[in-house]
């Protein structure tokens, strides 16, 4: 069916689709996956990595980047590491400034970005149809959230927060565990008591994703007339697997993305186009 159509067809068949399913509560489930936020100007992970940023971004001013005072604001500087140093635990504790550092460089890209055009079609849908849209996110940026989205199920963490690498050592002893907040500052910032490190909190590499929002995708996708994938590598499970899920249960899978992903196969129809210029209208009615 994916392949027969012609864009026209698909777009037309999509936008009937995504009709019906506003029928009714849950009836619709978007996941969302880094292309969403290119036009932004956040990088996907690899270009994260490769220092390309995605068009439209702005990039760091030269002087921004020496404010910065890292090595790593210079473009291509991450590819020479492995993501899996760069996003795990393990990582993290062998080099906790080369990837603190990393982090830092894109939570300030994120401050800087912009919803686009893609993310207010979502939450406009969300205002217009209220409780028909579950929103499910693998980004750990906040643009659905201040485009409007409210409730999105954040598979992968919030790249704005950060918790305690350890277990607080006063919390074995009965006592008062150490707040976040009073991390000294530092590469990364760390406890005064106990020598503890703050990490971002985003999932990394090799970890559980937590198990309420996992669990609440896993029932959305089940349980909707329509699932919606938007920019998407389908590389990363679980969250790929949310595709297979819904058409297991009856729902009909839409994958938007410029480009060929893993979960193509899951589509009964494919958009090929990107998340701001579709969105608007797919979700217009
Ligand atoms: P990826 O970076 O793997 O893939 C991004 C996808 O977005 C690709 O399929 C692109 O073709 C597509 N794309 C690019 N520009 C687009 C646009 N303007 N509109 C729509 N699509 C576009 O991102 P994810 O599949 O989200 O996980 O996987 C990212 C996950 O991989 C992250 O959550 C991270 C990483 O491992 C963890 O850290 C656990």
């Amino acid at each position: 069916m994916a392949s027969s159509l012609t864009p026209e067809q698909a777009l037309a068949q999509a936008r009937t689709q995504v009709a019906l399913a506003t029928g009714r509560p849950g009836g619709l489930c978007v996941l969302t996956g880094a292309g969403m936020s290119a036009e932004s100007g956040i990088p996907t992970f690899r270009d994260a990595l490769n220092g390309a940023p995605t068009a439209p971004a702005a990039p760091v001013p030269q002087e921004e980047r020496a404010g910065l005072g890292r090595p790593g604001a210079q473009p291509g500087y991450w590819s020479q590491f492995d993501p899996a140093d760069l996003a795990s635990e393990d990582g993290f504790r062998a080099h906790p400034q080369r990837v603190w550092d990393w982090y830092e460089e894109r939570r300030h890209g994120v401050r800087k970005a912009e919803p686009n055009a893609g993310h207010h079609a979502l939450a406009d849908f969300e205002r217009r149809h209220p409780g028909v849209l579950v929103l499910v996110s693998q980004n750990v940026d906040d643009l659905h959230q201040r485009a409007g989205n409210t409730g999105t199920i954040r598979l992968h963490g919030d790249i704005m927060e950060s918790r305690w690498l350890d277990t607080c050592s006063r919390h074995a002893k009965g006592g008062n565990v150490c707040d976040p907040d009073w991390a000294e500052s530092g590469r990364p910032p760390g406890c005064a008591d106990c020598g503890n490190l703050l990490r971002p909190g985003v999932v990394w590499f090799g970890e559980s994703l937590p198990l309420g929002a996992i669990n609440a995708a896993e029932r959305a996708a089940q349980s909707c007339d329509v699932l919606l994938a938007v920019g998407t590598s389908g590389a990363v499970w679980p969250a790929a697997g949310l595709a297979s899920r819904a058409r297991r249960h009856g729902g009909t899978v839409i994958i938007l993305n410029p480009s060929a992903s893993e979960i193509d196969t899951q589509a009964h129809l494919l958009l090929r186009s990107t998340a701001a210029q579709l969105l608007p209208g797919l979700l217009a009615g």
